[in-house]
């Protein structure tokens, strides 16, 4: 269901999935994890990445599973070694512009051999009718945590890399795009029915960055994928550029747009919704809150959103103080729900 809205048709109730639908708001993988050791050994170790991935599809029977996998794997396998520190978040060796020719894009797809393994595994256990999709962060996001090493607040040192060197910038942002194509299509070969790409610090960047980092690589992204598969279908997440969606869409090919929660729907329905299916955009708080806030934000989605092309999803992921029960009253509450026309 979920791959025939990215197809251009429209469903209600919509198909229903979770940005980080896998991860610490549940106790099956708090447990997993803790047996892995290191978050990275539960992405390299196909049947535990597959026994992730399926966790949540068992609980609440989304519509679509997502690859447990992260976006920083790319970078680990360029080289630049990656560590996830305990309640620290991810942790690199800051990447000089200087020392961009360490880095190989062309061995990308092997080096991640195990995260495709995984793929397949996850595609042959899942149910037919449960869509699997495969991911990748954007060259812009995973370039702010090659440059400054680590999550920052406001993105500062790959803004300021991208403004004072943009022609070694550049060369980074093509290394990633070369990667990304070459992985998103092994993923695609291993079972993948789409892929989301995430650019989760779109948001931070002026009209002229916005162009150069978000859109010119995400197109280039496309269409080097489609060119060597031409069905291949996306959703891409620019969250925080809701001012650039049109453009983005029009000038990326994408199937999807996955939007957050401070995007006006009324807008999103008679200037988006038209021209592509949209993701989201229920706010994470909700889930965290629950009760009356969880079910008036639900509502308002789908009243204004029901009669296009909808996938129901959070607006960023669900954070790990969620309660597992209010996302069972959210699968509920949408899959209840008729059309109010
Ligand atoms: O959505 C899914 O369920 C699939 C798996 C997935 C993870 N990360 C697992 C993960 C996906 C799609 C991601 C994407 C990701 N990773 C993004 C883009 C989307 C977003 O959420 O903004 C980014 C920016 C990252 C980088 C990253 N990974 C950070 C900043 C952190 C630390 C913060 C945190 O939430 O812990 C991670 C770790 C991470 N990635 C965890 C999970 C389940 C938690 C690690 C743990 O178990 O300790």
């Amino acid at each position: 269901m979920l791959v025939r809205v990215l197809d251009g048709h429209q469903a209600f109730p919509p198909p229903i999935w979770m940005m980080r639908q896998a991860g610490r708001y549940l106790p099956e993988y708090r447990t997993l994890r803790q047996k892995a050791g290191g978050f990275l050994d539960l992405c390299y170790t196909p049947e535990l990445a597959t026994e992730a991935t399926l966790q949540p599809i068992r609980r609440y029977g989304f519509d679509a599973a997502i690859l447990f996998s992260d976006i920083l794997v790319v970078p680990d396998a360029l080289g630049q070694s990656v560590r996830f520190a305990e309640g620290e978040g991810p942790v690199l060796e800051p990447l000089s512009l200087d020392r961009l020719d360490d880095l190989d894009p062309t061995v990308v797809g092997h080096k991640l051999a195990a995260v495709i393994e995984a793929v397949g595994m996850i595609r042959a256990a899942l149910p037919d009718e449960t869509a699997l999709l495969g991911f990748c962060g954007a060259p812009w996001t995973v370039a702010t945590y090659m440059i400054a090493g680590r999550g920052t607040p406001d993105q500062g040192p790959a803004r300021k890399a991208a403004l004072l060197d943009p022609e070694r910038f550049a060369r980074l942002i093509d290394v990633l795009v070369a990667a990304s194509i070459d992985y998103l299509i092994r993923q695609l070969d291993a079972g993948a029915d789409a892929v989301q790409v995430f650019d989760t610090w779109a948001g931070v960047l002026d009209a002229a960055e916005f162009e150069r980092w978000v859109i010119a690589p995400m197109r280039a992204i496309v269409q080097g994928v489609r060119a060597k598969r031409p069905s291949a279908r996306f959703i891409g997440f620019p969250k925080g550029g809701f001012g650039f969606a049109e453009r983005y869409v029009a000038q990326t090919g994408v199937n999807a747009i996955g939007l957050d929660w401070t995007v006006p729907l009324d807008v999103v329905r008679d200037s988006l919704q038209p021209q592509v299916a949209v993701q989201g955009t229920l706010d994470p708080m909700r889930v965290v809150v629950g009760g009356r806030a969880l079910e008036q934000g639900i509502d308002a989605i789908l009243e204004t959103l029901g009669a296009g092309r909808l996938i129901f999803n959070l607006g960023h992921g669900i954070t790990p103080d969620a309660d597992p029960a209010h996302v069972a009253t959210m699968v509920a509450r949408v899959r209840a729900a008729t059309a109010t026309g």
